[in-house]
């Protein structure tokens, strides 16, 4: 299976990002705590070199606990501050609020020095589309929040979203691309839903899904379908068909319809708390 992405209006992001960055304290990056790297452009490293450096493991609620942990040392040791985050339900804002504040210490006390009281620390959101940047943004900055700036349609400035506690985030996020040099990144990528599932063959994809799952989490795909995991991964995409009554006209069984079954209970996390990628592969 060939993944592709066309990166059309990448250049013009890339520029307008290395101009926000330099308006900024501290970059709040998004990864998918269920593919960590590869829902990762590492070119945001040579973006943000001489930035403080913040790594949210999003949507760590349909990932594996014990592999978030292992990724958040795996990001400690690379120097980023990290928080373990849901965005959907708000969990980890609080840790993100004091995390803020700790990353930005340096620039804190050379304000100080300088008898410059109060200037607000500045960050910006950036990652991968549907990484959960929006959602994150709404509900960090949550109901309480006011935006500060110039009124949109008087002046191009930017629009900053004041937060208590000294804190203004850049109201529009970055949008990092996702690298597509391997494959297996472009797969990890379709699997959680980061490319349009219009452009991938489906059915191939829920084999490679199930292989995956077979291998790493045993008993995950028998729980949820009730059906034996013995056998190839067609024989348990066709178990699945057939559990969850998938079928054409004509009692055929519906193979594209189970695949789509199994990617939308995937991604909602009924089939339990999955990582993609584990540290313990590197
Ligand atoms: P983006 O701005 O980076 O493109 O992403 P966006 O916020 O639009 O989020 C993409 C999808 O991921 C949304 O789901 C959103 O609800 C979901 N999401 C974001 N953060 C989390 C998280 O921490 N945990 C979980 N479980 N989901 C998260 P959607 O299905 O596209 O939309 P919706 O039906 O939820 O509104």
């Amino acid at each position: 299976m060939n993944v592709q992405w066309y990166p059309g209006h990448m250049t013009k992001a890339k520029r307008q990002m290395q101009e926000d960055i330099k308006l900024i304290d501290l970059i709040i990056e998004l990864v998918d705590a269920r593919v960590p790297l590869s829902s990762r452009n590492p070119d945001i490293d040579e973006l943000g070199k001489n930035k403080s450096r913040l790594i949210l493991l999003n949507k760590a609620d349909l990932a594996d606990e014990r592999q978030n942990e292992a990724w958040k040392a795996y990001f400690q040791e690379k120097g980023f501050y990290v928080v373990k985050v849901d965005s959907r339900n708000g969990s980890g804002m609080k840790a993100i609020q004091n995390t803020i504040q700790e990353a930005c210490r340096e620039k804190t006390e050379r304000d100080r020095r300088r008898g410059i009281k109060n200037r607000p620390i500045r960050a910006m959101v950036v990652g991968i589309p549907n990484v959960g940047k929006s959602t994150f943004i709404n509900t960090f900055a949550g109901k309480a929040c006011a935006k500060t700036g110039n009124k949109p349609g008087v002046t191009k400035g930017k629009q900053w979203i004041r937060l208590n506690k000294g804190v203004e985030l850049l109201d529009t996020p970055g949008i990092l691309w996702p690298k597509f040099e391997d494959q297996e990144v472009g797969i990890r990528l379709a699997f959680v839903g980061s490319i349009k599932d219009n452009i991938l063959n489906m059915e191939e994809l829920a084999l490679k899904l199930i292989g995956y799952l077979q291998a790493q989490y045993p008993g995950v795909l028998a729980g949820r379908y009730h059906i034996s995991e013995e056998g190839t991964s067609v024989e348990i995409l066709e178990a699945i068909a057939r559990a969850r009554g998938c079928l054409k006209k004509g009692e055929e069984l519906d193979y594209a319809k189970a695949a789509l079954l199994l990617f939308d209970d995937f991604r909602a996390g009924k089939i339990g708390r999955i990582t993609l990628e584990w540290r313990s592969d590197k």
